[in-house]
């Protein structure tokens, strides 16, 4: 989603504010700006489209040692210059960055315009700068800042600056992350990590209600009620800045192909292969609670949702604990009953996605114990819920998840043997299932080495107009997965179904038009899957077949095949969901897309 950058130092502003658009430009957005105060006097810079195109409006134009600057991806307003951010009051002394959304913008701007301001934009954030300007009639910056703050109903992640004192950069966060980043005789803020650039060693991440003050010496974080916040200063990992290409064409390529290790990752000292156990530290604080529960929600959006929906295969499998899904958009509505013997499991790449978040926050407010299946460090969703589990896949830029996602089977295959062990899981199935697991990235490298047959299909298959994923049981996620992946990234209109629903209604779809791709593994519902495929096949359509290595039978009567290694039942989807994240991958590289920034999508949904 949009992103921010500030910066205050010794050294001019401008390169580090550009570098640190750049490596926001992966969240996704439309148009770029900057503001710094030069020679005592707001300077502003805007343009649409990408960040190399503000840096060549901004051409040689200096900026001093100060300044913010801003990703927008549009909510209010389309997207143009004049909606750019930074926005400023009526005399331009105050300029302000703005990610996430005021709710209450529009009584705010009518009242402001009753008092005699005039708003060049269509944007909520604008009424923030105007507002700070009618509190700086009374009031200097700083309290005029939190003065505005506290007439703001919505979601901020806020950088302002000020003519009359262009000593400070001040940062406000409300569901919304922003991060101080420590320099020597140097501070940033940003509202990612992967933006902070230079010399920094430490951090500090901003929380919710905190308004920070941010100079060239250090920084203060206070309460919107003035009270002082000693705050942890954490490493930066560095892992996290460098993500960069390695050769691969796109971030997503060079992500599928990373999965052997993300997975290796993720089990690392948490799967006890000659004990046959599964030790999971980050859970060891709610232990005594977990023992209790009596029912597991795991609350989750898009490829973490679908993650979910295998976990819950997984957990009434192989725990035995009743599991529901649901989309955290929808469960935050919804009036959830739950209680204090619920678990709430919350899936987040990001960490930060709104939706998630406000699950998480509803669950806790009826008692539920929360736990987080996290990727990015100290995001809001891992410090919000009382415990969890990192899924260590290193940065994913790609706005479409692809290791994020084994990842997170990963971990709940490895929660659901950590809380079938202290529930009656037989040891000797907890060591099939430990073993199964181990053997995962070495089968993962097999599929991977099935890229180029599977770019050969792509390439025959890429111009459908419409496509249709199937499978049943623990591959019916999976198919959702594979459809999900194809929408976004090659913008093809694609259905994931459970196979065993397809005479219900969408076998009418089927002609020589549609292409099937059936998840069709040696596993418990095999025959049944080889059933609906003859059906598909009876009736003109065409199917690309995921099947165990060595199936002639499949081979023989799919149009063509993509074979995976074999594992037990409930691994199925980590294997066979790779070959559908290549073939979305090619058709999209084939249909000539932008494949790490699709349209109309970004990496992290932090609005609602
Ligand atoms: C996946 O390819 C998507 N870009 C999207 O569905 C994503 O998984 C979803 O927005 C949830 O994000 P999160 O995992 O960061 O919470």
């Amino acid at each position: 989603m949009c992103g921010i950058v500030g910066y205050i130092g010794q050294r001019p502003a401008a390169a580090y504010l550009i570098e640190g658009l750049k490596r926001l430009e992966y969240r996704g957005y439309d148009s770029a700006g900057v503001a710094s105060i030069v020679s005592g006097k707001l300077r502003i810079v805007r343009s649409i489209g990408k960040v190399a195109a503000l840096e060549t409006k901004l051409g040689g134009r200096a900026l001093s040692r100060m300044g913010i600057a801003h990703t927008r991806w549009a909510t209010h307003g389309k997207p143009s210059v004049r909606n750019a951010h930074p926005h400023a009051d009526c005399h331009t002394k105050v300029a302000v960055v703005h990610n996430g959304i005021i709710e209450n913008y529009q009584e705010l701007r009518i009242s402001l315009e009753q008092r005699g301001h005039r708003f060049r934009s269509e944007t909520d954030t604008e009424v923030i700068a105007h507002l700070i300007e009618e509190e700086m009639k009374t009031a200097p910056f700083e309290q005029a800042f939190t003065y505005a703050l506290k007439a703001l109903r919505g979601a901020y992640g806020i950088v302002a600056i000020s003519s009359d004192d262009p000593t400070k950069l001040l940062a406000a966060r409300k569901s919304s992350p922003l991060v101080i980043g420590i320099g020597r005789g140097e501070m940033f803020i940003a509202s990612d990590v992967s933006a902070i650039v230079g010399d920094v060693k430490r951090i500090v991440y901003l929380d919710d209600g905190e308004v920070a003050t941010v100079s060239q010496g250090g920084y203060d974080v206070r309460t919107l009620n003035h009270r002082k916040r000693e705050k942890d200063e954490v490493e930066l990992e560095r892992d996290w800045m460098v993500a960069e290409r390695d050769g691969y064409q796109h971030f997503m390529l060079k992500e599928i192909f990373e999965q052997p290790k993300s997975f290796t990752d993720a089990m690392r000292g948490r799967l006890l292969v000659r004990e046959g156990r599964v030790r999971l530290g980050g859970l060891r604080a709610v232990e005594t609670r977990l023992r209790r529960i009596k029912r597991i929600v795991i609350v989750s959006c898009g490829t973490s949702y679908h993650a979910g929906l295998v976990g819950e295969y997984l957990l009434e499998g192989v725990a035995g604990i009743p599991t529901e899904v649901e989309m955290a958009s929808e469960f935050r509505y919804r009036k959830p009953i739950i209680d204090r013997k619920t678990l709430v499991v919350a899936i987040s790449q990001s960490g930060e996605t709104a939706d998630t978040l406000a699950a998480i926050r509803e669950a806790k407010s009826q008692g539920a114990l929360t736990i987080g299946i996290v990727n990015v460090v100290g995001s809001a969703i891992s410090r919000e819920t009382d415990a969890g589990v990192y899924c260590h896949a290193g940065p994913e830029v790609s706005v479409a998840s692809t290791k994020a996602f084994t990842s997170q089977l990963a971990i709940l295959s490895l929660l659901a043997v950590y809380l079938g062990q202290g529930r009656g899981l037989a040891p000797k199935l907890a060591t099939k299932i430990v073993k199964a697991l181990a053997a995962i990235p070495k089968q993962m490298e097999e599929v991977l080495q099935e890229a180029k047959s599977i770019k050969v299909l792509a390439k025959r298959y890429a111009q459908q107009d419409h496509y249709l994923y199937l499978g049943r049981k623990y591959n019916f996620p999976t198919a959702l997965e594979g459809a999900l992946k194809i929408k976004e990234i090659a913008y093809v209109p694609a259905q994931g179904y459970p196979t065993g629903e397809m005479k219900h209604g969408p076998i009418a779809l089927i002609d020589a038009s549609v292409l099937s791709v059936m998840l069709v593994p040696r596993d418990s519902v095999y025959e049944k899957n080889f059933s609906g495929l003859e059906e598909i096949l009876a009736r003109g359509g065409k199917v690309v077949a995921i099947a165990t290595a060595g199936d002639l039978a499949i081979k023989k009567k799919a149009t063509d095949t993509i074979f995976i290694p074999k594992t037990i039942e409930m691994f199925a989807p980590i294997l066979s969901v790779i070959p559908l994240q290549l073939f979305a991958y090619f058709v999209a590289v084939e249909r000539g897309y932008d494949i790490d920034q699709p349209r109309n999508l970004a990496k992290s949904v932090t609005v609602e």
